[in-house]
This record gives structure tokens, sequence and C-alpha cells, in this order.
């Protein structure tokens, strides 16, 4: 049996069990959509955004109102990607980062402390949930204590309703994008208020960095800041979230590791890397193609939608050798979990620094820390996320 036996991991997700796809290119006929699950695939199509646009939405017969998608990275192609990406980077540069790391330190002590004394903890609503959030709220500039929103905010747009299929008829998927929209109107109306505020009344915040940031001579505009305030809170969150719990998850499935890190704490960085590989919390990246072409020897024609599984890529065993085996000690690099080329994770400098931080606490403050055979793990099983939404431990300090 393997872990992912043990995991309630979506059936989808048939690399999780060890599996290997009849095809690394396949078309979904009932859903309209192809699937690829090769690394040589995934790698060229990340690798060449002329070819596979990141603007998807461009294949929905619905149109979007253009204020509500305006500055989500993610979905932009060249030359507005570059222009916004490079707008950004100034807000969100590595000694930002960097100089975070005190105050993640102090904030999981600081979570942690709220439970000394019990043997048991829930990781994700104890600490891998709050820790994340607080962070980007900080950095952001807007309060901590709205917390409660972004998690609400969070759950709807990974609600499995949004789902948005091609052979979908035109009306459902009209209807299902204007329930989306109104459901995001709280979100937008709140960074409105805050981008307007900081405006008028700069802070030392990341917001008042994006609304004064400019590159050119070009600022950004109010939709931009919105959207990309939102993309920062909603992406970055509840994929570190997924990332924290993933790690303990998969040490305490692979003793042999634990001790390893725990014998070794210079380790601590390749394991992060490989719970990333190997339960990708970001499964699958979308791309639409611009125009005919061949993917493995498949033809695949202009204007269809692909979705790249990025965490199946990772266990392709023509890049990775004994691919379903979780060893910390591998080279790390060339995982595709935060993405490649032109739209590389943004935050995967600070989900790098969280995890490391969060771990070596973990490691230092509980020479115990397993999983309660009492009280199991629960499991995301979206179509596009992997990981655990609780993690009851049992967690001694002595
Ligand atoms: C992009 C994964 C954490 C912000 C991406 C992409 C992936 C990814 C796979 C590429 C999307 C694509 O190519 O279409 C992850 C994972 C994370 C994580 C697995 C945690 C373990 C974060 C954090 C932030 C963040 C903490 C922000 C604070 C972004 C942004 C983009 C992005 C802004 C868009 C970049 C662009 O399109 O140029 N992420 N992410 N992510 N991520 Fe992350």
């Amino acid at each position: 049996m393997t872990v992912a036996d043990r995991w309630q991991i979506n059936p989808q997700h048939f690399w999780m069990r060890g599996e290997q796809p009849e095809h690394p290119v396949s078309f979904d006929r009932e859903k309209g959509f192809w699937n690829v699950y090769g690394y040589p695939e995934a790698l060229e199509i990340l690798s060449n955004p002329k070819v596979f646009s990141s603007d998807t939405s461009r294949l929905s017969e619905v149109r979007v109102d253009p204020e509500l998608t305006e500055g989500n990275l993610v979905q932009m192609d060249d030359p507005g990607h570059g222009r916004l990406r490079r707008l950004v980077s100034h807000a969100f540069t590595p000694k930002i980062v960097n100089d975070l790391a005190p105050r993640i330190a102090e904030l999981t002590h600081e979570l942690l402390d709220e439970h000394a004394g019990r043997d048991r903890i829930e990781l994700v609503s104890d600490l891998a949930y709050p820790l994340p959030v607080i962070v980007i709220a900080e950095l952001l500039g807007v309060p901590s204590s709205d917390r409660h929103l972004f998690k609400e905010w969070a759950e709807v747009l990974f609600d499995p309703d949004n789902e948005i299929t091609m052979n979908m008829p035109a009306e459902e998927q009209r209807r299902r994008m204007q329930e989306f929209v109104a459901k995001r109107q709280s979100i937008r109306d709140y960074f409105l208020g805050h981008a307007a505020e900081r405006r008028t009344r700069p802070r030392e915040d990341l917001l008042t960095q994006l609304v004064r940031a400019e590159v050119d001579g070009e600022r950004l505009t109010d939709d931009q800041v919105v959207n990309f305030a939102n993309l920062l809170l909603l992406a970055g969150h509840i994929t570190t979230t997924l990332l924290l719990g993933n790690t303990v998850l998969c040490l305490d499935a692979h003793p042999d590791q634990a001790e390893r890190v725990r014998a070794d704490r210079s380790l601590v960085p390749t394991a992060i890397e490989e719970s990333v590989r190997f339960l990708s919390p970001f499964a699958l990246v979308a791309r639409a193609t611009n125009t005919d072409v061949e993917i493995a020897g498949t033809p695949v024609p202009r204007d269809q939608l692909l979705l790249v599984w990025v965490a199946a890529a990772n266990r392709d065993p023509r890049q990775f050798a004994d691919p379903h085996a979780f060893d910390i000690g591998r080279a790390p690099g060339s995982h595709l979990g935060f993405g490649r080329g032109v739209h590389f994770c943004l935050g995967a400098p600070l989900a790098r620094l969280e995890g490391r931080i969060v771990l070596d606490i973990l490691l230092d403050r509980f020479p115990k820390l397993r999983t309660d055979p009492d009280n199991p793990p629960v499991f995301r099983t979206n179509f596009e996320m992997n990981g655990v939404r609780e993690l009851p431990l049992v967690a001694r300090s002595g």
C-alpha cells in the first residue's frame, strides 16, 4: 500500500498512487480540454508563452469585465505581463521578503505558544493557516484581524462549483461566471477602499508601494492594484498553508527522512523542495494554444485549453529517478511545483522562507511530532489543489 492509498487523494490524481499516464498528452472528450502529464511536455509549454498563452479566459464564450481581470498576472501575456511583473517586482523584492524572517519566526512561536502545555495540535488551524495569511496581510498593510474574511474569500475562489468547462452550454458558463463575479465583489470593494486610502495617506506597506510603483513613468491603475493584491492574498496563503501541512505529513509518512532532517538541519531547504515535488500544492496550471501545435507527437489545434499537471510532471520517471520515493536529499531545482518561465511563482521566495522557518521551529520545539492514529488527517480533494485541510498531531516538547 502506498502512502497515497492511506491519504484521501482526489482519485483523478493517479500519479499519487504511483501510476503512469497512458500518454503524456491526452484529450478529455467529456470536458473539452487537454491534459498534459509529462515533464518534458510541461516544460516545453511553460517555456513557450508565445504559443501557449496564459489568457485562457479568451476561450470561454462568456466575456469577463476587464476590470475584474486587469492586474491578475497569472492570466496575462506579454507585453502586459512583463510590464506589470516588472512593476510589482519593485514592490516585492528579495530584500523585502528576507527582512520578514524574524517576524515569521516570532509569529510562529506566538501561534504555537497559544497551545503550549497541550500535547496535541491541529497544525493547519493552529499554525499553517494563520501564519501565511498574517504575513501577507501585514506585508500588504491590511489588518490581519480581518483574516476570517480572507478565509471565506479563499474558499469562494477555490469552490469546486466555480468550475467552468469548455463543453458546458454557454448559458451555464455565463450563470457560473456571474455568480463567481458577484461573490468576488466584496473582495474588490475591500481592496478598493484600502488602495484609495493609500493614495491619499501613504504608509509603510506593500499596498502603498503598489499605488506608487512606477516603471517608464507608468503607474498601476486601481483595478490593477486591487486584482494584484487579491491574487497575492489568496494565491499566496492557501498554497503556503498546504506546503506547511504537506511537509509535516510527508515527513510523518517517511520516518527515515524525518530522522535524517532532525539529524542534519542543513537538509531543511531540500526537504521543503521535495515536499513541493512529491505533494505539489498547486496541481495544475492552465494554458491556451495560440496556434496549431504538436506536443509529444500529438497534434493539438489552436484555441484549445491545456491543463498542465505540474504535480504529475513532478513524478515523471523521465526526469526524476525513483519518482515515487520521498527523498529529502534529492538535488533540488528541477521540479515544476512553482511553475517555470515568465510566470514562475512570484511568491516562491516567501513560501520557501516560511517553509524553512516553520520546519526548523517545529523540529526544535517538538522532539516528538506524529500524526494521531485516533484522529487522521483530512484532505482537500479539489481538482487543482493537493494536500491537507486538517492535520491533527501529537506534539510533545519533552
Ligand atoms: C504563480 C505555485 C506561493 C504569488 C505561481 C505559479 C505556480 C505557483 C505553479 C505559476 C502559475 C502559472 O504558470 O500559470 C505556488 C506554490 C506556492 C505559492 C506551490 C506555495 C507553496 C505563493 C505566494 C505568493 C504567490 C506565497 C505571494 C505572496 C504568485 C503570483 C504568481 C504565482 C503573483 C503569478 C506570477 C506570474 O504570473 O507572473 N505560483 N505559489 N505564490 N504565484 Fe505562487
